[in-house]
């Protein structure tokens, strides 16, 4: 494969699942972009990262990497707790920022982040990384030109039971350290806020990104044998109301896609568990022709075309097209709000009043 000759050099931190599974291929892959460093503190996962994807550089030590003057960007790839912090870090240091999602846990420590991005004058983007489905791409350009007025939205998001024996078989076997920097209580001691955090947060992007900013929710929360099933109203700032439904597992096949009415036409998306690597199912009917009509998007390596997108705005000044600071503030405002509503039995929670952590 052929790299371009101008290329992001990025230092990824944390050589945990999602790296392993997305982010060190995505560099590697990626025409313009490099994977130059890699950092970890444990040892023995950090080793074996650098002999399997031979980047340029290792380092135990984050502070270390972020010295680096060869080191552009960094990809933050740890738990959610962290993310704030290290964003912080790698700008302060002059570096560029693609931080996992959720960018973080809390509505204060995002705030403060943004005070940080705009300060540094830096790129930092959120790993939404479902906006470079190419089907969801084909959604968001009919949705922006040409469907007009939006009459409703519904989004959802069901991961399921099976999803573990499927990612298995097709993602890379998963190396892990008993060395590795873990947050001091265990994300999933929680699963309520771990759903949340993991889940609620790409359906509420999704909703956002082609739906447009939200201003309220009303959510309601039912746990049964074993399952959370959130169904939520949201009020867009256009005045459209959507329908949402994150459900954490449904008992059948990954259920997860959108629906959405408009003036000129509707779109209905049906998206696949993210490491099948498969685009969307997006069908846009045009009233204006009577037709429906979808792309295959043969190249559905999202996580891999995130980091391209990410360099381009950065070594080629594009527009971004991934979450900002603002969208990442956002996403967070709106799994508080969700968490808020549901804990009061449907209470409207406006998404600007929210204080405090999901
Ligand atoms: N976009 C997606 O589809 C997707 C999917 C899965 C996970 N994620 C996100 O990815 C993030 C990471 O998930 P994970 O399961 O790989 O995490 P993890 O905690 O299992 O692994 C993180 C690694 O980073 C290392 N680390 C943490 N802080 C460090 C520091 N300061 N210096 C050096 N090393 C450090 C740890 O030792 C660990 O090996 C989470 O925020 C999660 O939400 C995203």
């Amino acid at each position: 494969m052929v790299k371009d000759e101008k290329r992001l050099r990025i230092g990824v931190l944390g050589c945990g699942p999602i790296a392993q599974a997305a982010h060190f291929e995505s560099c590697t892959k990626a025409k313009n972009a490099e994977l130059f460093a890699i950092c970890d503190v444990a040892d023995d996962l950090r080793e074996r990262m650098a002999a399997t994807f031979a980047p340029t550089k290792s380092f135990s030590d984050y502070r270390a990497m972020l010295d680096d003057p060869d080191v552009d960007a960094v990809i933050i790839a740890t738990s959610d707790t962290f993310h704030v912090e290290a964003s912080r870090m790698a700008l302060d240091a002059g570096k560029h920022v693609l931080c996992e999602k959720p960018l973080g846990v809390a509505v204060e420590e995002v705030e403060g982040l943004r005070a940080a991005v705009e300060s540094s004058g830096k790129v930092l983007q959120v790993g939404h990384m479902k906006r470079f489905d190419p089907g969801i791409e084909t959604a968001k350009a009919f949705v922006d030109t040409e469907m007009g007025e939006k009459l409703g939205y519904k989004g959802w998001y069901c991961d399921n039971t099976h999803r573990y024996a499927m990612t298995d078989a097709v993602q890379p076997l998963i190396v892990t350290s008993a060395n590795a920097r873990k947050p001091a209580v265990n994300p999933k001691a929680d699963l309520k806020r771990y759903y949340m955090l993991a889940h609620g947060c790409h359906m509420l992007d999704t909703a956002r990104h082609l739906g447009g900013p939200i201003e309220a929710v009303e959510a309601h929360l039912t746990q049964r044998f074993g399952a959370y099933c959130w169904f939520v109203t949201a009020y867009f700032a256009d005045g459209t109301v959507g329908q949402l439904d994150l459900t954490v597992a449904v008992r059948m096949d990954w259920h997860e896609g959108f629906q959405i009415y408009g003036e000129n036409g509707s779109v209905l998306g049906k998206i696949y568990n993210p490491w099948f690597y498969k685009s969307s199912d997006v069908d846009i009917f045009r009233e204006s022709d009577g037709g429906w009509h979808r792309t295959l998007g043969a190249d559905g390596h999202f996580y891999r075309r995130q980091v391209e997108a990410f360099a381009r705005v950065i070594l080629d000044g594009a527009d971004m097209v991934g979450a900002d600071i603002d969208e990442g503030l956002a996403s967070v405002r709106a799994m508080v709000a969700v968490a808020r509503s549901a804990e009061t039995g449907g209470r409207l929670v406006r998404l600007a009043d929210v204080t405090g952590a999901v």
